[in-house]
């Protein structure tokens, strides 16, 4: 393509460093569209002849056809995905093909394509994210009234319902749909016609390349436009974040399938066994997306690194930007999948949940706000007169609605047995109403409005 300055080619090891279509062919279906808008712009300006231009469309939609039905042919010779496709619609169309470059350079090419393919990929995740939410959303409604000790310093605090835990992933991948549509609002300018770096001097039109991509405008400065890799970094920020949360729900999963938990039986289809030990059933899919998330978080070190150097406007160095998106996306995806599946077909055992909650004085509040509300005790008394209460159970090994009323009121004479209606753990769940809450008639009602904004029911 610079044959005309050069005296020799490249050397094996410069033919082999500078090469990108082994990765960059992930663009091919956004480089046509960009190329054709950009083909038909110059038609339209009259930059281009009629007949040429319909050459180029042609031939262009003959490429797509070919890459569709075998792939990308890797030349490493050709460099990357642009040069792929202008060699072969040489081939096809003949030197008109050559004039498809007019006013156009491959650094505000593949500014354009990178954006399309993010935007692109952002669309597919956020309805894959919508799938997961559903599945979220079907388990919670199942467990609504299924009470499960909850926990903070993952030691027992209170009783909540297992529709509510669920519900609040619910909410942490409702944020990261935003954070991607924000992401994606923010990159929706179009590069292309930014040329190399300083823009053209040829007419062309830049609105109606911008237009004809689903762009909202052009972007205003070239030097930034061919430099800018803002969008990508968004879009791994999003994803770092997504996948951090897929990552604890993974968490989770590991912990409450461990034997001496036992509140969930992950299904066989996401488990594994062990080579040596007949009993195992291990939650690798869980670990591996916890895993997984490790490495995503890695690709937006490793473009942020990338990037952080270079003066404007265009360096090779801006060639390593793809493979940190490419993997990212593709092991989000991976994890996303997997945590449906795991949501979807895992069985809970809410007996032993239950159980739970109710060996480990998750009520204690429940008998500190008693004393305070039937018996005009000062809640910092009340506490006090509560932990005496489970040392006691805790000594006798039984849980707090299973101390006789004899030994409570030993602890403090003014408890009667209204107390053991709030010591249950259904009583407990039932009280915190407030908005936003464990109680299941809360959570049932948060679920109808999740329903209802993602337009279900
Ligand atoms: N393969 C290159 C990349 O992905 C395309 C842009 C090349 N531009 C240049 N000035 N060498 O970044």
């Amino acid at each position: 393509m610079w044959g005309g300055r050069f005296a020799e080619g490249p050397s094996a090891i410069m033919r082999e460093i500078n090469a990108s279509i082994p990765f960059d062919k992930a663009l091919w279906r956004q480089d046509i569209r960009a190329s054709k808008a950009h083909a038909s712009m110059l038609g339209a300006q009259g930059i281009v002849s009629k007949a040429d231009c319909d050459a180029i469309l042609g031939g262009l939609d003959q490429i797509a056809e070919g890459y569709a039905r075998n792939g990308v042919p890797e030349d490493w010779d050709l460099e990357d995905i642009h040069m792929t496709v202008e060699a072969r619609l040489t081939e096809l169309i003949g030197p008109a093909a050559g004039r498809l470059h007019t006013a156009r350079s491959r650094n505000d090419q593949v500014a354009t394509d990178f954006r399309l393919w993010v935007r692109d990929t952002i669309d597919e995740l956020d309805s894959t994210l919508g799938q997961l939410q559903l599945a979220l959303l079907n388990q919670a409604e199942a467990h609504a009234d299924s009470i499960m000790p909850g926990f903070t310093h993952l030691q027992t605090a209170q009783p909540v319902t297992l529709g509510h835990h669920l519900m609040a992933y619910f909410e942490m991948i409702d944020r990261d749909r935003d954070r991607f549509n924000d992401a994606r609002t923010r990159l929706s300018m179009c590069p292309l016609g930014s040329a190399a770096l300083a823009g053209t001097g040829f007419p062309i039109d830049r609105e109606a390349t911008a237009m004809a991509l689903g762009f909202a405008a052009p972007t205003r400065n070239s030097l930034d436009a061919v430099s800018d890799r803002d969008f990508a970094l968004d879009f791994l920020m999003a994803a770092s974040q997504c996948a951090l949360h897929l990552s604890r729900l993974a968490e989770e999963f590991i912990i409450w399938a461990s034997q001496p938990f036992g509140f969930v039986r992950i299904a066989d289809s996401l488990s594994t066994g062990s080579s040596i030990m007949p009993q195992k059933k291990n939650p690798d899919a869980a670990e591996l997306v916890r895993g997984h998330t490790g490495r995503i978080i890695g690709c937006v070190t490793s473009l942020m690194i990338t990037m952080k150097g270079l003066p404007l406007a265009y360096s090779k160095d801006m060639q390593d930007d793809k493979p940190p998106v490419f993997e990212a996306a593709g092991l989000l995806e991976l994890c996303i999948a997997a945590m449906s599946g795991m949501i979807a077909d895992s069985t809970f055992n809410t007996a032993r949940m239950r159980e739970a909650a109710e060996l480990g004085y998750a009520t204690a509040t429940d008998l500190a706000d008693w004393l305070v509300r039937e018996a005009d005790i000062p809640f910092r008394e009340a506490h006090h007169i509560t932990g005496a209460a489970v040392k006691r159970a805790e000594a006798d090994g039984v849980a707090l609605d299973q101390l006789p009323l004899s030994v409570l009121q030993e602890i403090d004479s003014r408890i009667d047995d209204g107390v053991f209606k709030a010591l249950s753990v259904d009583a407990s769940v039932a009280s915190r109403n407030s908005y936003g809450g464990t109680a299941p008639d809360q959570v049932k009602a948060q679920i109808a409005a999740a329903k209802e904004r993602m337009g279900l029911k």
